[in-house]
């Protein structure tokens, strides 16, 4: 998803990124930066999702995002501080991180909608014999069993056409939201099969067959978004 996005950038924006990183440093590198600092800054774990209920009619600022207190906010957040040249550069440095992993998180679909399941995170599922949960598979269950990732990243930038990147860099950061809200309800919980709540979602080739073009795609708009806000902040 980074690299699809350092593929877009303009030669200003990639000149901005390059100067916030030290020398040799790469940007994909730093994707899961957020992920590390949870743990010891324990006020970002609502940064990274917003909690749009599966069975609405969509989002609701004041219901999904209390206190400025989801991923929709926070996006918009480092954007302006990315942008703000009197921000010092460590603070530059640290809204560009968080811009990064934001824009990814909020393209997995799970991290748009809640069914009173913390996100798929409390839905058991049972997925090619192995035990997991629905918000682990969308995370990373599925990438697993797609192309290696250099391999994939060829086919995906070739999927990423003039027109898409238009399209897709279009709309605000909650449209977004709502788009990938509403992916988790046609491709994420509607071809869930039937199922008791106490037992395992059984989970197979018929699923992954499903959902694995669902992935490519979220990846690329990911992509496209986020060289959209540096090339946008960059002029
Ligand atoms: N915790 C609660 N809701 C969540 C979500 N939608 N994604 C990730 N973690 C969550
Ligand atoms: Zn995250």
């Amino acid at each position: 998803m980074v690299r699809i996005a350092q593929g877009l950038l303009t030669p200003q924006a990639q000149a901005q990124v390059q100067a916030a990183l030290a020398p040799g440093e790469a940007l994909a590198g730093l994707a899961s930066w957020a992920d590390d600092i949870r743990k010891v800054r324990p006020e970002t774990g609502p940064w990274h999702y917003v909690d749009i209920p599966l069975n609405s009619t969509g989002l609701d600022m004041m219901r999904d995002c209390p206190k400025g207190n989801c991923v929709i906010a926070k996006i918009e957040e480092f954007r302006d501080r990315w942008r703000n040249p009197s921000v010092s550069a460590e603070g530059r440095r640290e809204a560009l991180l968080f811009l990064v992993h934001f824009v990814g998180d909020m393209h997995q679909p799970l991290h748009c909608v809640d069914n009173s399941d913390q996100g798929g995170n409390q839905v058991p599922v049972v997925f090619q014999g192995s035990a997991t949960n629905l918000h682990a598979l969308w995370d990373f269950g599925l990438l697993r069993t797609m192309r290696a990732e250099d391999e994939l990243l060829g086919q995906l930038q070739q999927a990423i056409t003039p027109q898409v990147v238009t399209e897709w860099s279009r709309g605000t950061v909650e449209q977004w939201a709502m788009e990938s809200w509403r992916t988790a309800q046609t491709s994420v919980y509607g071809p869930l099969p039937a199922h008791t709540p106490d037992q395992p979602v059984q989970l197979g080739e018929g699923y992954a067959k499903m959902a694995q073009p669902v992935v490519e795609q979220q990846i690329e708009k990911a992509g496209v978004r986020l060289a959209a806000i540096l090339n946008a902040s960059a002029q």
